[in-house]
């Protein structure tokens, strides 16, 4: 607004203030305008997932509705699927690296901007609690293999066999050929990535994986890496990641997401373009999968991904859907 407008329009509100009219007439011709600008009321609580995972959002509706926080909510809904043996991807049953060894690695995210995760943790089936652990009971963030193990142990933390008769059976049966070829898409079920809003309007993420099957000892993904499988504003939104972690890392996709809605950008379109750059600059992405959820503060969704099957779990207004992510790559 040019200088000498805003003081015209200064002096219109003085007047109509000390008139004690309302401003009402004072703005009859800008009705039409603010009315198109009126933001709508966001439907809270909210938790969504990334993939089909109706247990985990369930869970953590439970505590939203209860009036718990975010933090909790994506917690402990992380922890249902790291517990599921079933889900060969994440926690207990995860499927282990090309020496036979299940690592966990995972990252949580709260209101506040602080943030914990561990990488390469081993016997421990909670890695989010053990993440979450990190941030509020250590003055780090970040902690690693026999260390972080230790760190739970301390915490009482129980040790386990985190390698089940199943994925034992298909570890051995890979090393027949020991081909490295990741899935492009784990249809039902793969890195969960959770993203809540409580009823106080309060973001929180949580991220954790068994990571690749079959990768190779020591590599980590990019779902502890902070901006790159997750990322929290509290005043814009969140954003997390499934897929090629190596992808991700490169873009630090979860962090772009963020910055994208706080340029003003829609999850919707924040996710496409972080999907944009990776597509952009890899023209190998036929053969690998990436997929981003994200929330803004308003309580809209959006999500995005390489290759179509992705989808994600939203549970809000009292209904806990799956919905089918929109998709770059159209398969002739
Ligand atoms: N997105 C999980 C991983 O690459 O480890």
């Amino acid at each position: 607004m040019k200088r000498r407008n805003f003081l015209k329009d200064a002096s219109l509100l003085s007047i109509a203030v000390a008139s004690g009219t309302t401003l009402v007439s004072a703005c009859k011709t800008d009705e039409a305008a603010s009315t198109k600008k009126a933001i709508p009321k966001p439907i809270l609580p909210l938790a969504i997932t990334t993939w089909r995972y109706p247990n985990a959002t369930k869970k953590a509706w439970e505590i939203l509705e209860a009036g718990g926080s975010s933090l909790d909510a994506v917690e402990q809904g992380c922890m249902v699927e790291e517990a599921d043996v079933k889900n060969t991807s994440v926690g207990k049953g995860g499927n282990p690296d090309r020496d036979g060894n299940v690592t966990l690695d995972a990252s949580i995210m709260n209101k506040d901007g602080n943030y914990g995760a561990v990488v390469y943790l081993q016997n421990i089936t909670h890695a989010i609690s053990v993440a979450r652990k990190v941030m509020e009971d250590t003055p780090h963030v970040l902690m690693a293999g026999k260390g972080a193990e230790q760190f739970a142990l301390s915490k009482g933390f129980k040790s386990e066999q985190l390698l089940t008769d199943s994925t034992k059976k298909a570890w051995e049966k890979w090393k027949k050929t020991s081909k490295y070829k990741p899935i492009i898409n784990i249809e039902n079920h793969d890195t969960i990535g959770m993203l809540a809003i409580d009823k106080n309007g309060d973001i929180s993420g949580a991220c954790s994986t068994s990571g690749l099957a079959y990768k190779m000892a020591g590599r980590v993904g990019d779902s502890p890496i902070i901006g790159s499988g997750l990322f929290i504003d509290n005043s814009i939104g969140g954003a997390t990641a499934t897929g090629m972690g190596e992808e991700v890392l490169k873009t630090v996709g979860s962090f772009l997401i963020v910055e994208l809605m706080r340029q003003g950008k829609s999850p919707q379109e924040a996710c496409k373009e972080a999907i944009e750059r990776i597509v952009n600059s890899n023209p190998n992405y036929k053969h690998f999968q990436v997929g981003y959820i994200a929330v803004n503060k308003q309580g809209e969704v959006g999500s995005y991904s390489i290759h179509e099957h992705f989808s994600y779990q939203l549970y809000q207004n009292n209904e806990n859907k799956n919905v089918k992510s929109p998709f770059f790559l159209k398969r002739g």
